[in-house]
């Protein structure tokens, strides 16, 4: 029996990916977290691609992309990512990250080189794959596409105890205004926008549980 193609796209902090690894679990399926491949590409370019006043040098950074090799390896049931063999699933979560991951994600070199391997996995079927632009550009074929969004305080909230919960250091009001400007510049941008696909679902779980907002994708998927 073929399994659905699913696309989950929305705003920061609306638990896309882990409301699609539960997901993902209970029809047993794949989940790509297409976030934390941007997330990855932008610490390399952290470590590696650095002008001499800090700031990122984005030509080097393209110049170095085929270099660059990610992979999720499943470790005691979470998938982990690698960057060239290293483990760097902490390190993507760090706020010197967040900073700076939507303006590596702006960058065309950048989507252009992630693009096709997001769509190679949805090939078969079977697969959740949450971020920005999968219903709109990676997957405008899917079997069905969700839009989530929450309430910019709620988003805050829930980032913060993320934080919180991996040890990383965080300030409320520094985490909202991250969200914030993250949101602009992933709207705003000319390439592959965070935007609704027409024919997205959209769920507002503001005011729903991790596991109200999981029934209600699977009210719609359960047919499938
Ligand atoms: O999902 P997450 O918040 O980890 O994504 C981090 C950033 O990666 C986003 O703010 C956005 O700039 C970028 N992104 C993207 N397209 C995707 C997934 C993530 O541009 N499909």
């Amino acid at each position: 029996m073929k399994k659905p193609v699913i696309a989950i796209d929305g705003y920061s902090s609306t638990g896309k990916s882990s409301i699609s690894k539960v997901i993902a679990d209970k029809l047993g399926i794949v989940h790509l977290d297409t976030g934390a491949l941007y997330r990855g590409i932008t610490w390399f370019a952290l470590q590696n691609c650095l002008n001499d006043n800090g700031s990122i040098n984005l030509e080097g950074l393209f110049s170095s992309l085929d270099q660059i090799q990610l992979e999720f390896k499943n470790n005691s049931g979470e998938l982990v990512l690698y960057l060239n063999h290293i483990d760097i699933s902490k390190q993507i979560r760090s706020n010197e990250v967040s900073a700076n991951v939507s303006l590596i994600a702006k960058q065309k070199e950048v989507r252009d080189f992630l693009l096709q391997s997001q769509r190679s996995l949805a090939e078969k079927g079977g697969i959740i794959m949450d971020g920005r632009d999968i219903g709109t550009v990676v997957l405008p074929n899917a079997d069905f596409k969700f839009f989530l969004t929450a309430s910019i305080d709620e988003r805050t909230k829930r980032r913060y105890n993320e934080l919180l919960s991996l040890g990383i250091e965080a300030e409320e009001q520094q985490v909202k205004e991250n969200l914030i400007i993250r949101d602009k510049i992933d709207s705003e941008r000319e390439i592959a926008p965070l935007k609704q696909a027409d024919d997205a679902i959209v769920i507002d779980n503001t005011n729903l549980t991790k596991k109200e907002t999981i029934e209600s994708i699977l009210s719609f998927i359960k047919n499938f």
